[in-house]
């Protein structure tokens, strides 16, 4: 089922700027048993980024019933919830018109069971991500970069592609974001030049600070991958899926994504 404003129709002013410009955001969210899993850090980052773009956000406890609404009667469930600053004028220069708001349901995604189990091979993308510390951060409209990275490979062994900035620094996967067990420490690239500040990424954050594992996020080089004694990848809808294969080599399996994994999970 799709809302657009409350309404279940799928179809969109041809002037709508998230479509003429990515001038908008989105969440992706799991669906449980009814339940938008983690809503609160959703709508926070949602409302941050509507803040940080000038976009008027949506009112939480409507967007909450459209959420729930889209998603009613399916055990488990995807739901995609886009903002953008709605229909304009031609030209980039912002106008006043109320934002577009846009609810989807999707079935889950649908990974294979192993990803999980026995962790996952992951690439080097070519493409790289472009530095834009007013956006970065942000889960905005505009991903043309994981579209050309996801498209370099089609090989379904490989599960994931990483992507680094223009000075060759290590961000994210096309899809998560990547920890790395490195030094004693749990280290997780800076994203304050580019990348998406994944809900998933906050929470892994949180629980290695509650369990005692020291955490950092800094600046993260290739090189010092292939040191580390675990990398682990994460998202708001795969969870954790530890790396077992970076490019040619093997990547030892270590405690943390299980512990982190097991103990995200007691939380709900
Ligand atoms: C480029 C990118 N980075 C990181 C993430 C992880 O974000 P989250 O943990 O909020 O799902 C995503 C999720 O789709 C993404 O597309």
């Amino acid at each position: 089922m799709v809302l657009v404003n409350g309404k279940a129709v799928q179809t969109l002013s041809v002037h709508d700027r998230g479509l003429l410009y990515g001038d908008g955001l989105f969440e992706t969210l799991a669906v449980r048993g009814g339940r938008p899993l983690q809503w609160p850090r959703h709508l926070a980052r949602l409302k941050r980024g509507c803040a940080r773009l000038g976009i008027e956000a949506p009112d939480a406890e409507g967007l909450l019933e459209e959420t729930l609404r889209v998603a009613a009667g399916a055990r488990r469930a995807v739901v995609k919830i886009i903002v953008t600053r709605g229909a304009g004028a031609r030209g980039y220069r912002p106008g006043a018109g109320p934002a577009t708001r846009i609810v989807a349901a999707h079935p889950p995604p649908g990974h294979p069971p192993a990803y999980r189990r026995d962790g996952v091979a992951v690439r080097w993308c070519a493409t790289r991500l472009g530095l834009n510390p007013a956006l970065a951060g942000l889960k905005h409209l505009n991903r043309l970069e994981q579209v050309l990275a996801r498209a370099e490979w089609d090989d379904p062994d490989i599960a994931e592609g990483l992507m680094q900035d223009p000075d060759g620094n290590v961000i994210e996967g096309t899809m998560t974001n990547l920890f790395a067990a490195l030094g004693g420490e749990l280290v997780t690239p800076d994203l304050s030049r580019c990348g998406v500040a994944g809900v998933m990424r906050e929470r892994v954050l949180e629980c290695a600070a509650a369990l005692a594992v020291p955490c950092r996020i800094r600046v993260l080089a290739p090189a010092e991958l292939e040191t580390a004694r675990e990398i682990f990848l994460c998202n708001s809808l795969i969870g954790i899926w530890s790396v077992r294969r970076l490019g040619e080599r093997n990547v030892p399996r270590g405690p943390l994504a299980e512990r982190l994994t097991a103990a995200l999970a007691e939380e709900g």
